[in-house]
């Protein structure tokens, strides 16, 4: 195996060896632009560590990685609309710089291109890829409907927030990984149990992302601070501070989260004041850790050395500990 950060070097090679741009210029500029943007790469270094995980050599996961970021990037693309989101990595969104129909577009294309690189592998890995993938689209898709249709509803439980992260985000995380296996062709068990620990992980990701979107640095974060109070996004902080604050203080964030001001500041001042006087922001970074310690479990439950386990482990540390 290698170090995490040379899985992502191998990835950036690998995606900027990739020719995208062509004619029509709208159509492909945004997809270069958005693919050249950086971002953490995370989903494709998951795939590469999966696939040695499994002792097969990370070369032979490099397209089915890039299935996975291409995807990725056109779920943020579309996702920037449907969120109304002026930033991502630090500039200016798709959208924003062109227009929505080009994000729409691009978008399609994008998720077009990605299944494009599955065809590089072998009949067997091809199918076995294709489902995964496609299940996982569409559970994407589902995630994200509910995630907008929590923004109007006002009696979101904690369980159906759950349900939407997983849907939205931690199934691609799992899938990533899972890719990995497919690939090497591990055994089904092997597959499964990867795909568990990446579910777990990818759940912690997104209530931090949620966290972050709050109480992230502006000047690092790369996503406007406080996009989701804005949005009347139905977030684990927000689920959280309305059962634990007084019946006044719910009732003002409820209010809150029933507007749409021209100016959010006040808004999202107030909000972040009642997300840490009522514990949900204790409450949120406990449950980070909780799914980023079941991740570890299943981790125990896998048949493949130490040192292997060691490198997964340390990748799921350092993801509580991001920033960005
Ligand atoms: C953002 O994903 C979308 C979520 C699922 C929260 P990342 O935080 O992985 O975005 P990049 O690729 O690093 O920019
Ligand atoms: C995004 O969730 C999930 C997908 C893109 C599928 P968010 O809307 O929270 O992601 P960010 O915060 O914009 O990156
Ligand atoms: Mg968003
Ligand atoms: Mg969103
Ligand atoms: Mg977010």
């Amino acid at each position: 195996m290698h170090a995490i950060f040379e899985y992502q070097d191998f990835f950036i090679s690998y995606l900027e060896n990739q020719t995208i741009t062509k004619e029509p210029k709208n159509l492909y500029d945004p997809i270069t632009y958005i693919l050249g943007l950086g971002g953490k790469r995370m989903r494709p270094v998951l795939t590469l560590m999966a696939t040695e995980v499994f002792n097969t050599s990370y070369e032979k996961a490099l397209p089915a990685a890039m299935a996975v970021e291409v995807f990725h990037n056109f779920s943020l693309v579309h996702d920037d609309i449907m969120d109304d989101a002026p930033l991502r990595r630090g500039q200016v969104t798709v959208h924003e710089k062109w227009d929505i129909n080009t994000g729409i577009l691009s978008g399609d294309a994008m998720l077009i291109l990605a299944y494009q690189y599955f065809e590089q592998y072998e009949p067997v890995v091809f199918r076995d890829l294709a489902k995964l993938f496609s299940k996982t689209a569409l559970e994407v898709c589902e995630g994200q409907q509910w995630d907008v249709d929590f923004e109007t509803r006002t009696d979101v439980t904690i369980p159906e927030y759950l349900k939407m992260i997983e849907y939205k985000t931690a199934v691609l995380v799992a899938a990533a990984m899972k890719m990995g296996a497919i690939v090497a062709q591990t055994t089904e068990e092997n597959a499964n149990l990867i795909y568990e620990f990446g579910l777990n992980l990818g759940l912690a990701f997104q209530l931090q992302d949620d966290y972050l979107d709050a109480f992230g640095d502006p000047e690092t974060f790369g996503k406007q601070v406080g996009g989701d109070i804005i949005e009347n996004k139905k977030t684990y902080l927000y689920l959280k501070a309305m059962s634990f604050s007084t019946q006044e203080d719910a009732t003002q964030l409820a209010a809150l989260f029933a507007t749409q001001p021209a100016d959010t500041t006040d808004k999202i001042v107030a909000a972040k004041l009642i997300f840490n006087q009522s514990g949900a922001s204790e409450a949120t970074q406990e449950a980070i850790q909780e799914y980023t310690f079941k991740a570890f479990e299943t981790l125990e439950q896998m048949n493949i050395t130490a040192d292997k386990k060691a490198i997964l482990k340390s990748f799921g540390e350092n993801l509580m500990n991001r920033k960005v």
